[in-house]
């Protein structure tokens, strides 16, 4: 499974291509999902789930920016599952994990849709990077821990990096 994901990463690379800000967003997104994976415990099949959607959670709006001059997210939405799976082709990838993972990216804007603890950590790490990168005020990180943080160690790094108080 560990080599897998340079496989993954490279797909990731090479679809984006040149476009190093969207790289290193989902870079940054899959390291912060897995860490907080292993220390929720998740089991290896969760795991994977997990690595794999934070790599290639945001391919579609590649898509939808050529195709609809758009960068929606329920666009984002509907493109995302086909090219995931035209990119995961050659691996190997067992059909029920290939159909969660297609479920996640599929709804990974859609926070009352979050059904699994898989699905849970991708939208936390999302968020985790999101905030950073777009200059969140610290009022609506607290809401965003409020309203969608759920595990004990994403509301952690939350507070860590965003919410604690520098004396
Ligand atoms: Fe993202």
């Amino acid at each position: 499974m560990e080599y897998m994901m340079g496989d993954i990463s490279r797909c990731l690379i090479e679809y984006f291509e040149n476009d190093v800000r969207r790289i290193n967003h989902a870079m940054k997104v899959a390291s912060f999902a897995r860490s907080i994976a292993l220390e929720e415990r998740v089991s290896e099949k969760e795991l994977l789930i997990i690595e794999i959607c934070g790599y290639l959670h945001d391919v579609g709006i590649k898509l939808a920016e050529e195709k609809y001059q758009s960068s929606s997210g329920k666009l984002q939405e509907e493109l995302g599952p086909d090219i995931v799976k035209t990119l995961l082709n050659n691996l190997n990838i067992e059909d029920d994990i290939l159909a969660r993972i297609c479920y996640i990216i599929g709804n990974h804007h859609s926070y009352n849709k979050i059904d699994g603890i898989d699905f849970q950590i991708l939208v936390e790490a999302d968020f985790i990077v999101n905030i950073y990168e777009d200059n969140v005020l610290k009022r609506e990180v607290e809401e965003v821990n409020q309203r969608i943080f759920r595990t004990i160690t994403g509301k952690s790094y939350l507070k860590h990096l965003y919410l604690s108080e520098v004396v």
